[in-house]
């Protein structure tokens, strides 16, 4: 075991061994190191002002990705580097590519946001296609990175213009030798870091982890932090012993096996990690993924943690219930196998055995004949927390549905299957009709509160209605019922 955090702050090699647990990164930069072009302005992972890029090396080619840094934990950075924005400018103070094209382009705002929108750029020019980005895909870019006062087209044009072309700046330039330094900081053995304020431990394989849970059984499983970091932040709670999930390679597996017809997803695999898999397989998803959270939350976030927390608001849950997928369990005595709903006992509690931790979650492959789609419903379209959320998946043969699984998310304790909906829909001609006697079968499924996201009445109809769009746009009318993202983006509704 080390305990001693190894990265690059920058090009330089970082080794820190007195930090809590919980110290963030953000803190780090500016109350230890000084740098402060790194800026808190929210401090729970919404605005963007502290957006940091941390680089990893997967062995063979690094990827570039933009953090919220004021809920990343500084011991998670162990084996990677940081990239602030005082990084970026040369040593004779000549500015970035994306710095100048900010300023040619008038996108440079004031000290708050400016930093953290050149660093989501900065990221994005190391991580793309080199296709010129359309604006949905600048959008997506720029969606975590909030202004409360001006505007977006400057900077929108500015990203425009940096994207269209491959960069070329000093980390393209040592790339080989950067990719080299990281792998030279991989190690066999786990990061396991004590001090006053408490320990964090970073295993490698499942067996450590288990091993350590046994021996910390109060310990707090860490995944991306997304969630945890405001329990710090904002209710300044203290977690004495962290066990991290993003170094336990079992959890950072995806699998997609065609023969028995499912795609495993690893509980420490990221949202930005799974959504090439999940969109790929059920493109249905791919507009709920993008509107999950920004880019800095997607990269951070994972779908295991998304599940264990057992959020009746999470996004991810109500779609891999209607998917009908299964979640594995690990604990020192083997593996569970039980269905996700069934995970879910009432608010705040899940079948979770002490010693037992989410291991994947396995998502069935879409058979023929299934219809599919999941919605988000929130106050703002990028970037918020649902209302409620709803997943249908009806299985339809001649006419007729041969199953239905119904799962909404915010209408209840925990996100849950609509029985008498499902039942109402099964066995009947697919048709208005049916889906008529289906929505006010919805009413007895649920009791909604009301909160400040919307009240029990508005739920209750966005329900219904949420389940007739559902079958307009699969009938065979095919009534086109949304605004694509290019509209809603048009229309200025964005950001
Ligand atoms: Fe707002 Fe970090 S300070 S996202
Ligand atoms: Fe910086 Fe609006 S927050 S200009």
């Amino acid at each position: 075991m080390r305990s001693t955090i190894r990265f690059l702050l920058g090009h330089e090699l970082e080794e820190v061994s007195n930090c809590g647990p919980t110290d963030t990164v953000l803190d780090y930069l500016r109350n230890i190191k000084g740098m402060t072009g790194s800026k808190e302005g929210c401090a729970e992972g919404d605005c963007g002002a502290c957006t940091v890029v941390v680089v990893e090396s997967d062995g063979q080619s690094l990827s570039y990705k933009a953090l919220n840094s004021c809920i990343l934990f500084l011991p998670a950075l162990d084996g990677k580097q940081l990239i602030t924005v005082e990084h970026l400018a040369s040593d004779d103070g000549g500015l970035h590519p994306v710095q100048q094209a900010m300023v040619e382009e008038h996108g440079s705002q004031c000290g708050f946001c400016t930093p953290g929108f050149v660093m989501s750029l900065f990221a994005a020019c190391h991580q793309q296609t080199h296709k010129p980005p359309d604006r949905q895909e600048i959008d997506q870019v720029l969606a975590g990175n909030l202004c409360r006062c001006t505007g977006y087209a400057p900077i929108i044009k500015a990203a425009g213009r940096i994207l269209a072309n491959p960069i070329d700046d000093r980390f393209t330039e040592q790339q080989s030798a950067n990719l080299e330094t990281l792998n030279a900081l991989q190690s066999e053995d786990f990061l396991g870091l004590q001090n006053d304020h408490g320990q964090f431990f970073a295993p490698r394989s499942l067996p450590q982890m288990l091993e350590l849970m046994g021996q910390y059984p109060g310990a707090t499983l860490l995944g991306g932090a997304t969630d945890a970091g405001l329990w710090v932040t904002k209710q300044l709670k203290s977690l004495p012993t962290i066990i991290h999930t993003g170094r336990v390679m079992e959890l950072r597996q995806v699998t997609r096996d065609e023969l028995n017809g499912f795609l495993e997803i690893g509980a420490a695999v990221t949202y930005s990690e799974a959504l090439p898999w999940l969109s790929r397989e059920f493109p249905q998803l791919s507009e709920m993924l993008a509107r999950l959270g920004a880019l800095q939350v997607r990269n951070a976030g994972t779908i295991g943690g998304n599940i264990a927390n057992g959020s009746p608001i999470g996004d991810m849950p109500p779609a891999l219930i209607a998917l009908g997928s299964t979640l594995i369990l690990a604990s020192p005595a083997g593996e569970r196998a039980i269905a996700l709903e069934d995970f879910y006992v009432e608010y705040g509690k899940q079948d979770l055995q002490p010693g037992e931790c989410v291991a994947r979650v396995s998502i069935p492959l879409p058979g023929e004949d299934q219809l599919f789609a999941t919605y988000k419903v929130s106050k703002r379209f990028e970037q918020d927390i649902s209302a409620l959320c709803a997943a249908f998946a009806v299985q339809i043969k001649n006419g007729v549905v041969t199953s239905a699984r119904v799962c909404f998310g915010g209408m209840a304790g925990i996100p849950a299957r609509a029985g008498s909906c499902e039942q109402s829909l099964t066995g009947q001609p697919w048709t208005m009709d049916t889906i008529q006697q289906a929505m006010q079968a919805l009413a007895a499924d649920y009791q909604p509160i009301d909160d400040m996201r919307a009240s029990a009445a508005y739920r209750q109809r966005a329900a219904r209605n949420l389940l007739l769009r559902f079958y307009l746009e699969n009938s065979a009318a095919k009534v086109p019922v949304r605004l694509s993202l290019r509209q809603v983006s048009e229309s200025g509704s964005t950001a």
